[in-house]
This record gives structure tokens, C-alpha cells and sequence, in this order.
């Protein structure tokens, strides 16, 4: 049956029948999660210190906001103009009444579930959005360059800067710069970035979230500076097995003359340590015309990056003008070597290595694809439990704090574009994603697809050589690879355009293709896909639940253990990636509604170990004992009938007590656990795992008691007091002699203090209570609340009820930590900019005249902020405008700021003489406004002193009434 027939009938494949009973767990500590740790948190990478994150107080607006017509000769010619736009992209705008939200922000994830929506998307709406953010610029930024860099936006993203388009990214994985010095303002004269998102275009058959996901910076660097991703330090191994790392430093010169600087490296370890002495050369940089700075650092002896060690150095580019520090990176890398053979398979460092890996998706239960940066070094941490040694971020570009935790954890990465496509648009997406990763040390491969249906034609071929040129004129280091599934054999397909193969789900290919092509390197980039329900023990589609006894792998996959079989015992198969680590939202396969996430994980969508986790270990870890019994042993009125037992183990035997009695012993096979179907009865299930005659680990499972309490377990007992800092608790129950009950499954309720809650789950596909706010069951014993510490120093305070158990309360300390540099929040400000003006004349002009006509040349431009004149044709002088006040404004009423005003000066509101200036030296002048819906009309004739240029001199704004301070909040 093929995977589309399969869906459509959503069918189970079938497996072997299934007893439905069975138990196992572990010894001292019996949560299946890990127990809290005291490690703080994260250490963020401040690659460049000058950067700001510009992640607080967005407006979002969900729906489209369409924009206005535009009709006439006057706003036609006008529409057409930079600066000009319309609608809410205009910089006048009122989003006053749109919510304020922080990045990462995923609104998809907001909504509850819906069945008239895409399965596909974990049937969620995406729909259409809005973000506006004002940004005040501070004079002293006048001459620097300024650069705004969104990690991503989830889909098509329009981009408009103080009303100018500046970008469409038409890809929500792809990271955009956008220059925005030529447009930027300073001081009052506030900007304004406007982003329509429309989130309805699909690049996946995944949960994709919408909107700005990532986060989103702006970058503030002198004339002469680094551009962004313009280092490339990857270090080199030499045949003679020496050292260096070639450095590439890429400079901007934004300025009007050429500049000549000296470009610096010094390589130092994480204890600060400088193994070496710093490097250093001068480029001239002429302006607006990039300069490459090039030269290499030999290194002696560096210690080696593995996924067991993962030893990394920072390189310290600085760019100096004299003795001026103009811009300076601090970049992580890692020096390891590494090789595809045909015939023994993957070798990092001089040893053969399998890859051990996972594919995963970009989201997590309760926050959808906005993942704090501590949650992406806490899955990590879970896929380093598991023993898998890479990660396949499948199927396109992850965000940088996950490479980062790769790096930092030791987790080689398979780093994958999302469209196949060599045209220019998507070829930039591909480069990007190159030039910004090359120098990480986890990154070991590029994949240009994944399962592309031209895989095995000519165009395919075609299209993969473009590709892979791209790729090796920014990084001639790694190979390029791309996951096919079928087409191999063709006389021209993509196999022969890449450094190494990928298959996905082609078992029965492996051998076959090996003996056709002995001599190109093979991998597994994709495999298994088999389905399991954490917690459930036995199929029932009706429900649509499946067995977590690895019994069910799709109809193109395999179950857990046979796909590993396959890879590991072929020596000339470099590795595998697991379809997948987590579970995820959407493409809910076996089934449709009322499922909405997916079944695949080795975890389920809150990182909760399923049977798959312990096989894993016992399959992949060899460094220490592996040892755990599967499912639990809490079998009521299944007493003396065969429960399914698995022993999940890297020892050499296991023997088996029940209740202090021998029940079963059997030699392991790693590549198919040993089960056992023992006869239930209550009490306690033991597992003693041996190495020749001796014991090496040795671990139970136990009948529990009812629950009598709830329990929360922290990953880390403490958290950063920065504003930014999020972990995941896990919630169970407890019976009377503390131990955890894996069969409950009941409401719960939260509350915090010190802290806020970011999203709940619990692992189970089909439960459709909303992954936000402060309540969710628990589902097979566990629940998940992933929490948000407020800034500053404190105690952060975790309650979870339910009824007729005893509470949990749980308190952790919130550190003093530095918050990360924000851009300041500013209160969006209505400026009375541009004017309609009449030509200068000795007349004083009608106040109560019609602003301009349909001709468009009869009628002159005035600026807020600009003086005219003094002209011979007179001194009179009328500015017009008409303006809606923002709805605050509108409501409370509000006053109408002329800053400065050059000349002597009538304000003439709606038809009548509101305010006079009667003197002709620059001075203020405020008039009130009241509270109206009505659209204002707005005359000021301006009377210019005898030679002098007259005119608003100055900002003109319109304020609520009650607000005194200018702009900042
Ligand atoms: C693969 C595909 C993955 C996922 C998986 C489910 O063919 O590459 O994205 O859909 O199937 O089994």
C-alpha cells in the first residue's frame, strides 16, 4: 500500500497481536523524567555585543487589515511614492487597540484546535496577521549602520520600514536582514516597522506556527563594520594532521570616503586561555563596496570537538581603526575532522562513529514553534539522554539557539534547506543558510532536500548540481547530501550530484544500491516511523490510540527496532536519523481527527520517555548500563494472566524477579530486546541486568497505590532572573508511599508566582484542551507546564490541584541575571507630518480653503520639520492636512503639539480659529483637541518674519491629553 492509500484509509498497519496487559520502571528515582538539577541555565552566546534584541512590545493584529483604495489623481500619484504606504503599513497607522505581544510569538498555537482546518497542521488555522513596533533611534545612532534581523517569520512576510517596503520573504524558515540606515530616523521623529504575515501558504505537511516565531534583532555598528554572517573561521586539518583556521572577515563601509582598518583574530578556550597568538592584517574598505579581510591562525594540539567532548574555542574578531574599536565578534568553533567511506561508514576524528540520530520538527507542546531559548537546550539535553549523537531538523532551517545547544552538547547536525528549487529567490534562502551556519562545529552535512518527486529525473540531477555548487562556494567543507526515497537507480537521478546519499525508508535498498555504487557513501537520513501512544499498552482504533511496544511501524517505515537492525548491522551504512525524537504537532499519522499530533516520537510532544526512549539507550549507549522495564506494573484484576514484559538493556543478560522469585532470564540481543510474559501478580517486578557473572544494573517496577498527591519536579532548581528564562515542570501523581502512579489521568489546575505559564501538554495526541492557559489533565501519569520567570531576583512559586488529592506546591529561586539588551519600548505617536501647502503670497490666504485640487502640481509640499522660504512672492503661507486621531485620542480627547513653529502663526480647526501665535520667533504652540470620531481639518497660516524662512520648524504631533512624557514609557 502506498503512504497516500495508507493515509486516506486511515488504517493501523497491523502488528502482532497485542496482550493487553503488561508492566516495568526503575529503582530510586521512579519519574521517568530526569531528576532537578542546580546548573542556572543557559549561557547566551553574545556573538556581537552590540546587538539588541528587539523582541518586546510588538503590536499584533490577527486578520488581515486590507488596505484602503486608492483613488484619484493626487493619492495615486502619491501611492506610488517611497515612504508612501498605506493602510496598516502606514507610518500614521493608529494600532493603538491591537495587542501587545513579546517574540517569539506563534499565534497558531493560541487558537483551540479546529476540525474544519488542516490536518496537516495539527488542525490549526493560520490565517493572516499584522505586527507594528515603534522604535525610537537616538541621535548619537545618526551615521552608524542599522540592521534588522528576524530569525524567521511563519509564512509570507511583507515588510515595511517608516512606510517603504524593505522586504518580501516568502519563506517562514529563512532568517531576513533588512538594512534600514537609508530610511531611519532620530530623535521624536519616531519608526515604524510594519509586517504583514500571511501564515495560509504552506511550506510543509507539519505544524508550521505563524508569525514571528524567532527573535528579532537590530544591529547597531559603526560606518566601517562586520556584515552579518561575515566571519567564516571553520578550522582545517591538514593532511600532515596539523591545524589552522582560515579566517574570511566581510566589511560594509557605509561612510563617503574609504577607510583602511586592521582586522584582528585571537582564539581562545572557554577558560579564556590564548593558545595562540592573535593574527592580524589590514583592508581598506571603500564605501558601500564590501572588503574581505583573509588570513589563518595555525593551532597546535587543539583539543578535539565530538559529541563526547565537545571541547569549543571562541574566536575574537575584532576591526580597529587605530587604536578604535569599530565592531568585534565572538564566534564558537570546534575542531574536529571527519569522512564518509563507502565501505566502513562514518569516522569523526579518526574513528568510525555511527550516526545515531533523530529527525525532528521546530515545536514543542503548550508554545507551538515559539520556543524560548532555554527549552531548545532543554530538548537537546533530552536527545543526549536518549545516547543519539545527531540531529536532522527536518525539513528546513533551525533557528540559531538550537545550533547553538548542538554545539555546546556535542549533537552533530544534518542541516536542512526547505525548498528544492535552484531559482535566485530560493538559491539565497540556501546560501543564507550556509554562510550563517558553516562555521559551527555540530554542522557536519547539507541536505538540499528531502523526498523531492524530480529525485530521480534528469531536471532533478540538474537542479541538485546547481544547488550543490552553491553550497561548496561558501563551504568546500562538508558534504552535500539530499534524502531520497526513491529514483536511485535511474540512469540520471540526484545520487550522482551528491557527496553522500541519503535514504529514507529504503531498507530493502541498502544492499542493492551498495552493490551498484560501491563507492559513493550511503546514509539513512530518515527512517522507522513507527507509531506508539506514551503510556498505552495496547492498539485500539477506535480511540485512536496505538500500543507503545514498538509493534506498529507505517507501511514505508519500520518499527524502532528493525530499522536500527538494518543500519547497524551494515558497516558501510554510515547512520540513521529516527522519524523522530519528539512527537509533534499535526500530520497526526495513523489517523485523522480527533488525533491533531503526531505518533512517531521516541518521546511524545513534551519530551516524556516512551518504551522507544529506553530501547534507544539500551541500543546506542555502550559507556554505562542501560537497563529498564517496560510498561509499568499496575495491572488490577489481570492477576495470574501474561503480562508483556520488555527488558530495555545494554547488558549481557537479564534475569527477572517477581516479588523475590525468579520469573525469566534471557540472553540479550541489543538489536532485539528481550520480552517475557510473566504472570501478574501485585508487588514489585525486578530486572538484574549481568556482564559475564557480574551485576551491573539492576532496576524495578512496582504496584502502586492510588494517588493520594500531586507532585511537580523542576528540570532546574534555579532560574535567571532575566525576563527571558522558561523551563518545562513535570506534574504526576503520587500514591501514599511517594511513588509515581503511571495510570492516572485526571484534571489539574496551576497557578504561579514569580513566574508565568507559556503553554501545558501532556503527551496525548488526541486531547483537545487548550495548550494554553491553567489547566490540562494529566494523561498516563504526566502533564507538562512550561513557565516563564518574571526579571529580577526572587522565588518563583509552581501550584497544581486537582480534586480530592493533596496539592503540589513547588518554589525555585529566580537568580539575579543581567537581562539581555532589549530596544527601549515606545509609545507609537501620531505625527502630523506632511502638508498640503499653498504657494507662498503677499495675501493672507483663506483659512477655510480647500485642501489642494486634483492637479497635482498645484499645490506644494510642506514637512513637519522643514522651514520654507523667504520667498519673493510674499510671506503668507498656508499648511492644510486632514487626520483621523488615534482611537485614544479619539475617545479622551487629546492635543495637538507644533513643536516649533517659525513665523507668526493662526491654527484654524475645522473651520474655526483655535490658536494664535502672534510673535515671529520660533516658539510653541499646543492646542487642544476633543474627544471626536470625526476626521479633523487642519489649517495654520503661517505669516514669515520679513527675510526669514518661516514653517514648522520643528515635529508636530497629536498626544492623549493626559500624557506629559514624550515618547519613551
Ligand atoms: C517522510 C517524510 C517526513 C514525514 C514522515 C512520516 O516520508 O519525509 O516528513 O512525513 O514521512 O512518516
Amino acid at each position: 500500500m502506498d503512504r497516500r492509500m495508507f493515509l486516506s484509509s486511515s488504517a493501523v498497519a497491523t502488528g502482532l497481536p497485542i496482550d493487553l496487559t503488561h508492566a516495568s520502571r526503575r529503582t530510586a528515582w521512579d519519574l521517568p523524567m530526569p531528576p532537578a538539577h542546580d546548573d542556572p541555565g543557559l549561557p547566551y552566546p553574545a556573538e556581537e555585543p552590540g546587538r539588541l534584541l528587539l523582541d518586546r512590545g510588538w503590536r499584533f493584529h490577527l486578520g488581515d487589515v486590507p488596505m484602503p483604495e486608492v483613488k484619484g489623481h493626487q493619492a495615486s500619484y502619491e501611492n506610488a511614492k517611497a515612504g508612501a504606504a498605506h493602510g496598516a503599513a502606514a507610518l500614521t497607522f493608529d494600532d493603538s487597540d491591537w495587542r501587545e505581544v513579546d517574540l517569539p510569538h506563534d499565534w497558531a498555537i493560541e487558537a483551540p484546535v479546529d476540525r474544519g482546518a488542516n490536518i496537516a497542521q495539527g488542525y490549526r488555522r493560520r490565517d493572516t496577521g499584522w505586527y507594528r513596533r515603534t522604535i525610537r533611534l537616538d541621535p548619537a545612532l545618526q551615521g552608524k549602520f542599522l540592521e534588522i534581523d528576524f530569525g524567521a517569520i511563519a509564512t509570507h512576510a511583507t515588510i515595511w520600514f517608516n512606510g517603504t517596503i524593505v522586504d518580501r520573504n516568502w519563506s517562514g524558515y529563512n532568517g531576513v536582514q533588512v538594512d534600514v540606515t537609508p530610511y531611519a530616523r532620530f530623535g521624536d521623529e519616531l519608526n515604524t516597522i510594519a509586517i504583514r504575515v500571511d501564515a495560509n501558504p504552506m511550506e510543509g505537511w507539519w505544524y508550521e506556527g505563524a508569525g514571528i516565531y524567532r527573535h528579532v534583532w537590530l544591529a547597531v555598528r559603526e560606518p566601517v563594520h562586520i556584515i552579518t554572517d561575515g566571519v567564516h573561521c571553520d578550522p582545517r586539518r591538514a593532511a600532515d594532521g596539523s591545524w589552522s583556521v582560515p579566517v574570511a572577515v566581510e566589511l560594509g563601509n557605509i561612510a563617503t570616503a574609504p577607510r583602511r582598518v586592521s582586522v584582528e583574530a585571537r582564539l581562545g578556550d572557554s577558560e579564556g586561555k590564548l593558545p595562540v597568538r592573535p593574527v592580524s592584517t589590514t583592508v581598506e574598505v571603500r564605501p558601500l563596496v564590501a572588503a574581505t579581510a583573509q588570513f589563518a591562525i595555525p593551532v597546535v594540539s587543539p583539543r578535539l570537538w565530538s559529541p563526547d567532548s565537545p571541547a569549543l574555542y571562541t574566536l575574537h574578531v575584532t576591526v580597529r581603526d587605530g587604536d578604535r574599536l569599530l565592531d568585534e565578534r565572538r564566534i564558537n568553533i570546534g575542531f574536529r575532522w571527519f569522512r564518509f567511506d563507502s565501505r566502513t561508514g562514518f569516522h569523526l576524528n579518526g574513528k568510525p562513529l555511527k550516526i545515531k540520530g533523530t529527525c525532528n520538527h521546530q515545536d514543542h507542546a503548550g508554545v507551538g514553534t515559539a520556543i524560548p531559548d532555554a527549552l531548545w537546550d532543554w530538548r537537546v539535553r533530552r536527545l543526549k539522554a536518549l545516547g543519539s549523537n545527531a540531529i536532522r531538523m527536518s525539513h528546513n532551517a533551525p533557528p540559531v539557539e538550537l545550533l547553538d545547544a548542538c554545539d555546546r552538547h556535542g549533537l552533530l547536525v544534518m542541516n536542512e534547506n526547505r525548498q528544492f528549487n535552484p531559482s535566485p529567490d530560493y538559491m539565497a534562502q540556501l546560501e543564507w543558510l550556509v554562510r550563517r551556519d558553516r562555521n559551527r562545529p555540530s554542522v557536519f552535512m547539507w541536505s538540499v532536500f528531502n523526498e523531492e518527486p524530480m529525485q530521480g529525473s534528469p531536471q532533478g540531477y540538474e537542479m541538485v548540481r546547481r544547488m550543490a555548487a552553491a553550497v561548496k562556494a561558501l563551504d568546500d567543507s562538508r558534504p552535500v547530501t539530499a534524502a531520497m526515497n526513491d529514483g536511485m537507480f535511474t540512469r540520471s537521478n540526484v545520487s550522482h550530484a551528491v557527496d553522500v546519499v541519503g535514504f529514507n525508508y529504503q531498507i530493502a535498498q541498502y544492499d542493492k544500491y551498495h552493490t551498484a555504487f560501491p563507492d559513493k557513501p550511503l546514509t539513512s537520513s530518515e527512517d522507522t516511523s513507527a507509531f506508539s501512544t506514551r503510556g498505552e499498552w495496547a492498539t485500539d482504533k477506535a480511540r485512536n490510540i496505538v500500543t507503545s511496544y514498538d509493534d506498529e511501524g507505517a507501511p514505508w517505515g519500520a518499527t524502532h527496532a528493525a530499522a536500527w537492525k538494518a543500519i547497524a548491522e551494515r558497516r558501510f551504512l554510515a547512520g540513521g536519523f529516527v522519524w523522530t525524537g519528539f512527537d509533534y504537532h499535526g500530520e497526526p499519522t495513523p489517523f485523522e481527527w480527533p488525533s491533531t499530533s503526531s505518533f512517531f516520537g521516541i518521546m511524545d510532544i513534551c519530551g516524556f520517555p516512551k518504551l522507544a526512549f529506553h530501547q534507544h539507550r539500551a541500543q546506542w549507549i555502550d559507556g554505562e548500563p542501560v537497563l529498564a522495564l517496560q510498561p509499568h506494573w499496575n495491572w488490577p484484576g489481570k492477576e495470574g494472566q501474561p503480562i508483556r514484559v520488555v527488558a530495555l538493556t545494554n547488558a549481557e543478560r537479564v534475569v527477572l524477579l517477581l516479588n523475590g522469585k525468579r520469573a525469566g532470564e534471557a540472553v540479550v540481543d541489543r538489536l532485539d530486546m528481550p520480552e517475557f510474559q510473566i504472570p501478574y501478580a501485585p508487588g514489585k517486578l525486578e530486572a538484574i541486568g549481568y556482564r559475564g557473572a557480574r551485576e551491573v544494573a539492576r532496576t524495578h517496577i512496582e504496584t502502586t497505590g492510588t494517588p493520594v498527591a500531586l507532585r511537580i519536579t523542576a528540570d532546574r532548581r534555579v532560574m535567571l532572573g532575566d525576563g527571558e528564562d522558561a523551563q518545562p515542570f513535570t506534574i504526576d501523581a503520587i500514591d501514599r508511599a511517594g511513588r509515581h502512579v503511571p495510570t492516572a489521568n485526571f484534571p489539574l489546575r496551576f497557578s504561579i508566582d514569580g513566574g508565568a505559564i507559556i503553554g501545558l501538554g501532556n503527551g496525548n495526541p488526541n486531547d483537545h484542551d487548550p495548550e494554553k492557559g491553567n489547566a490540562r489533565k494529566l494523561f498516563n501519569g504526566l502533564a507538562q507546564v512550561i513557565v516563564r520567570a518574571t526579571p529580577g531576583r526572587g522565588k518563583l512559586t509552581l501550584h497544581a490541584t486537582t480534586q480530592g488529592l493533596k496539592p503540589a506546591v513547588l518554589t525555585i529561586d529566580r537568580i539575579a541575571a543581567a537581562p539581555r539588551k532589549q530596544v527601549a519600548n515606545t509609545r507609537p505617536e501620531m505625527l502630523l507630518s506632511f502638508w498640503a501647502r499653498a504657494p507662498f503670497g503677499i495675501a493672507r490666504p483663506d483659512p477655510l480653503g480647500q485642501i489642494g485640487s486634483e492637479d497635482r502640481y498645484a499645490t506644494a509640499r510642506g514637512r513637519s520639520g522643514r522651514l520654507e522660504g523667504p520667498s519673493d512672492a510674499g510671506a503668507w503661507n498656508a499648511y492644510r492636512m486632514e487626520f483621523t486621531p488615534q482611537k485614544r485620542v479619539q475617545q479622551r480627547g487629546g492635543v495637538i503639539v507644533f513643536t516649533e513653529i517659525a513665523g507668526r502663526a493662526e491654527i484654524w480647526l475645522d473651520g474655526r480659529r483655535v490658536a494664535e501665535k502672534a510673535d515671529f520667533s520660533p516658539g510653541a504652540l499646543e492646542v487642544p483637541l476633543a474627544a471626536s470620531e470625526q476626521s479633523r481639518k487642519l489649517a495654520v497660516l503661517v505669516e514669515a518674519e520679513p527675510g526669514k524662512p518661516s514653517g514648522f520648524a520643528k515635529l508636530v504631533t497629536v498626544r492623549e491629553r493626559d500624557t506629559t512624557a514624550p515618547s519613551e514609557r
